[in-house]
């Protein structure tokens, strides 16, 4: 374990550690904790400094850990032992991901998980912010040997693997908003990035990254632009990120590989059965533009089918974001 690692290790708590405490334990001097402190703080985990008592979080954490991840992970364990990777920090799981498997033999289910990043990216070109140590950020990578065509619906597939893996965790109540947001009481509580590449003739190689939101600091909440929750605020307690990966792993496999045979279908009428918004008057928005309608459901490739009057349209989720309709 390397001294950050430890140091996070010795903070999880969130109760007062003194300087001369942690140098102790982590065999440096206080000048060195006071530098790794600093480190920490400018990943942007909230470390405080309270003259007398010490240095202490704003909130305990769960530190991901190898060993109880592929323990969660049970009899899958094995399928994911030479494929996860564990990362303090990097600027982006996906791109990260991306440049690991460049050149790797295996790829299939390679995943990367991050306890930082700095430059975590979001659908539509915007950021994702997630405070350090205490959120999921995670991709996965597959290949698929035909033309992007073939993937159509599968960000539509991640995200009902991803709430299956929340359902399962002990998250009552989340859903679907179309193409994969995953919402609680109307906030996001979990977002889907898919990176396609490929060849019309294929092979397509997806990357696709997972967010989701363990805790978000104050400091972090005041740089989100849109209603969000966190599993803190759903659960009351700290997320156990390890099961929770675990969970994420698993589900996302599964769907990969049966996805990879049988493409969209077998997915569509579940994911149909968790759309928030499904029968209900929304509006679509695409740049200066905005059309509403009523959400039917969605098509065979993960098309969001709106009715209005008595047109019928079918949207694709690269273009488009939906809203409620304004009352
Ligand atoms: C969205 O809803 O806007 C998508 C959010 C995706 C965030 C995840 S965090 C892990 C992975 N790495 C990134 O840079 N983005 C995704």
């Amino acid at each position: 374990m390397n001294t950050r690692t430890e140091l996070v290790k010795l903070l999880s708590d969130a109760a007062f550690h003194s300087g001369t405490d942690l140098g102790k334990k982590l065999g440096i001097t206080r000048a060195a904790v006071c530098k790794n402190i600093r480190r920490l703080t400018q990943s942007g985990l909230d470390v405080h400094r309270v003259t007398g008592r010490g240095y202490k979080l704003d909130a305990p954490l769960t530190p991901l850990n190898r060993s109880r991840i592929l323990k969660h992970l049970g009899s899958a364990a094995a399928d994911f032992r030479d494929r996860l990777l564990l990362l303090d920090e990097t600027d982006s799981t996906n791109r990260h991901l991306a440049e690991l498997i460049a050149h790797a033999k295996t790829l299939n289910g390679m995943a990367c998980l991050a306890e930082a990043q700095s430059g975590g990216r979001g659908r539509r070109g915007r950021a994702w912010v997630a405070t350090p140590y205490h959120n999921l950020m995670f991709s996965m990578a597959w290949r698929f040997p035909g033309g992007p065509g073939l993937v159509s619906g599968l960000s539509l597939a991640a995200g009902l693997a991803v709430l299956q893996a929340l359902d399962e965790y002990g998250v009552d109540g989340a859903g679907l908003k179309w193409p994969n947001d995953v919402l609680w009481d109307g906030r996001k509580l979990a977002g889907l990035l898919a990176d396609v590449q490929g060849e019309s003739a294929g092979p397509t190689q997806v990357i696709l990254g997972v967010g989701v939101n363990g805790y978000i600091s104050r400091e972090d909440a005041e740089r989100i632009d849109q209603p969000w929750v966190d599993l803190r605020n759903i659960l009351g307690e700290t997320a156990d990120r390890n099961r929770l990966a675990a969970l994420v792993m698993r589900h996302l496999r599964n769907m990969f590989q049966v996805f990879s045979e049988k493409g969209f279908a077998p997915f569509r009428e579940a994911w149909s059965s968790r759309h928030l918004y499904h029968g209900r008057r929304v509006r679509l928005i695409q740049g200066d533009r905005e059309f509403s309608g009523t959400a039917e459901g969605i098509d065979e490739t993960g098309g969001l089918i709106i009715r209005h009057a008595r047109n019928r349209q079918v949207f694709h989720s690269g273009e488009v974001s939906l809203r409620p309709a304004r009352v």
